[in-house]
């Protein structure tokens, strides 16, 4: 996939392309950034690329004489114009179903404004895909466009290490609810406990109890979440329950159990790091 960044200020850029999984990807062509500088197109003495609102007002507007020469001359670096999307507050919100569809994209441009925005021709002459990341106002398009970046580039295949993780990832399509907790070691820090049921390695009751903390913890924080997903889940479920068959009664797997089972060895964190660093577990 490409990118094609239109921004003032590409500097803001160059830490976040270089580290990390992004870099990966970058070095090992599953992704390509390209940043072009804007101001690049201004033709005068000054290097103008903004100036006043008509009408007055405050701040300063993105010039419509500067940004459509531009914008189109990055469509031609490729051999598709690619979808161009804006960065404003005024635009649709970014939500992790409108990332799943950019990441169906081979291109994307992401235009980056600042001040007061653009002067609105550009939309019309353009009509690009308006984004908003959220109901706050930034400095500019640059940090949203990073967000775009950063959430689109997980999903496209040979980006992440792990295939499935941007699957279960919350929001994703296959998982509309918040994630669940998480622990790893130590099994105790200042008397907080790991829920006993993780450490049991009946992946079953794992499982449930999984999806039951996603759903408590989705329905306290962010009931909207469940629109429509809640009655399908128990859907799914009832299915699956039809499925299973008959067992004589679920293992006791709470702390006080005296027969808690132990995760097998090869399951536990320990174990992993064991292997990998030769720790003491
Ligand atoms: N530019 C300024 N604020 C923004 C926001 N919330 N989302 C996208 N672009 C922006």
């Amino acid at each position: 996939m490409r990118f094609d960044v239109l921004t003032l200020f590409p500097g803001i850029f160059e830490g976040y392309l270089s580290e990390s999984l992004l870099k990966d990807a970058i070095e090992r062509g599953a992704l390509e950034v390209h940043l072009h500088n804007m101001r690049d197109w201004a033709n005068d003495k000054h290097n103008t690329m903004d100036d006043r609102p008509f009408g007055g007002g405050p701040g300063m507007v993105l010039k419509v004489d500067r940004i459509v020469p531009c914008v189109e001359e990055v469509q031609t670096y490729a051999e598709r114009p690619g979808r161009l999307v804006m960065l404003t507050p005024q635009g649709r919100p970014l939500t992790q179903r409108v990332v799943e569809e950019l990441a169906q994209e081979e291109r994307i441009l992401l235009l980056c404004g600042r001040y007061e925005g653009f002067d609105q021709r550009v939309v019309e002459i353009l009509q690009p895909d308006e984004i908003s990341i959220g109901d706050y106002v930034l400095n500019g398009g640059e940090v949203a466009a990073a967000v775009v970046i950063d959430s689109v580039m997980r999903l496209i295949p040979g980006v992440l290490g792990d295939e499935n993780s941007a699957v279960v990832d919350s929001f994703s399509s296959g998982n509309r609810l918040l994630e669940e907790d998480q622990y790893t070691r130590p099994r105790e820090y200042r008397g907080l406990t790991v829920p006993e049921i993780l450490l049991s390695g009946d992946h079953g009751a794992i499982e449930r109890w999984r999806l039951s903390n996603r759903r408590e913890k989705t329905l306290a924080r962010r009931p909207d979440l469940l629109d429509g997903e809640e009655t399908k889940i128990d859907e799914d479920e009832k299915k699956k329950k039809k499925k299973r068959p008959k067992k004589a009664k679920e293992p006791e797997l709470v702390a006080e159990s005296e027969n808690v089972v132990e995760a097998k060895p090869s399951e536990t964190p320990e174990a992993a790091d064991a292997t990998e660093n030769n720790v003491d577990v």
